[in-house]
């Protein structure tokens, strides 16, 4: 149990909202404030169990921020209902930690923070997917070992992915800006598979294999596959961007990587439980020339046994939306969700949340989950609608 007093701003605002981290930036305090909200944030850096959730909510709380980290499900939802609560938003776009159907049963709206991570959490796949095919941890690593005694033709050699086919399984916002990243920069064909297909995916990169072949170089293509085994059979190089449920949950296993070929590389910035991870450690130490590179582990913050040892893996710790920018637009959004569910606001119903970045946010809601179910009304121009 954590005993380090909760940080209170505002202590004369009329609601209280609690939060459960530090948040980044500051806007997100103001635009709680503007709200007549006494906020109070847990200055602790350790995951918080849902007693101590419970007991910071207390008797009296209106809204609450919290982690992906935190199990929102019966327990919390009753306890900020009881305690007069009427928003919640995590401070994540995923929302797996979440029981939607017990928030809703309590009438608590649930927001959560799409469209500002999109770039930055694509951009860590990437930098993931070179670091895993060019070994740059590996030889990091034995430089500063010591152990570099001069130019050799034979150090660390990986796999260029130029010109090559890169497999995308989910081609959402952030599967969708990887695979643009992968096509642009490094000219790479693109074969995905999703439940629907992504028109915009497949013109973009038809567009850009025009655009190329006009300038006399070889195109680039695209195509939906007909199952994930078909894009983990193809491809050089596979990025996992599926949210997980149970149709995901282990969606790659010791069948699905044995279809991968021996010199793939395999990315995940998703959710961890999506992997089975002794099975990835099995195939690894089996296919030395397999690499991975994972952001998100099956049973955070633990390792698989094995895994932290594999030299063909490149680990981080969920750092995959970690830019100042993305980091601070999360606070923002999360706190405008329940500032404007307290207000009475309606909620948004646009994919583009930028206007709630800017200097004149519109009066609502950027992303409440469950708006529709609760009969939240949705934003129009003059209002709700
Ligand atoms: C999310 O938002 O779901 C990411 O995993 C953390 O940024």
């Amino acid at each position: 149990m954590n005993t380090q007093a909760w940080t209170i701003h505002n202590p004369s605002g009329s609601r209280r909202v609690v939060v459960t981290k530090e948040l980044p930036g500051q806007r997100w305090l103001e635009i709680l404030i503007a709200a007549d909200c006494r906020v109070e944030v847990s200055p602790s850096t350790d995951i918080l169990g849902t007693d101590e959730i419970a007991a910071a909510i207390g008797t009296r709380c209106e809204g609450a921020i919290g982690q992906l980290t935190e199990a929102w499900k019966e327990a919390l939802f009753s306890a900020l209902a009881v305690a007069g609560g009427r928003a919640y938003s995590n401070y994540a776009v995923g929302f797996n930690n979440i029981d939607l159907d017990a928030a809703t049963r309590h009438g608590i709206p649930v927001g959560n923070t799409p469209g500002v991570l999109t770039e930055t959490t694509a951009e860590m796949a990437v930098a993931l997917t070179f670091a895993a095919a060019r070994r740059v941890v590996e030889a990091d690593r034995f430089l500063r070992q010591g152990r570099y005694k001069g130019w050799l033709p034979t150090l660390f050699i990986g796999e260029m992915l130029q010109g090559k086919t890169i497999g995308i399984i989910g081609a959402g916002r952030i599967g969708y800006a990887y695979a643009r990243m992968m096509v642009e920069g490094h000219k790479m064909n693109v074969i995905y598979y999703d439940i629907h297909p992504n028109p915009v995916l497949e013109d973009f990169v038809a567009a850009y294999g025009r655009f190329l072949e006009s300038r006399g170089e070889t195109p680039v293509a695209c195509r939906r596959a007909r199952d994930v085994a078909e894009v983990l059979q193809t491809a050089d190089a596979v990025s996992l961007h599926v949210v997980l449920d149970e149709s995901t949950h282990h969606l790659i296993n010791a069948d699905s990587l044995a279809l991968m070929k021996p010199q793939a590389i395999l990315v995940n910035a998703s959710r961890g439980p999506v992997i089975d991870e002794a099975a990835l450690v099995d195939h690894c130490r089996k296919n030395p020339d397999f690499r991975v590179g994972l952001d998100v582990f099956e049973n955070e913050p633990q390792l698989a046994p094995g895994l932290e040892e594999l030299p063909n893996a490149v680990v981080v710790p969920h750092i995959a939306s970690a830019s100042t920018w993305s980091r601070q637009g999360m606070a923002i959004l999360a706190a405008s969700n329940v500032a404007a569910m307290l207000m009475g606001y309606p909620a948004w119903n646009r994919p583009d949340i930028s206007a709630f970045l800017g200097d004149a946010p519109p009066k609502a809601a950027p992303s409440i989950l469950n708006a529709e179910a609760l009969g939240v009304p949705l934003y129009t121009n003059g209002g709700a609608e």
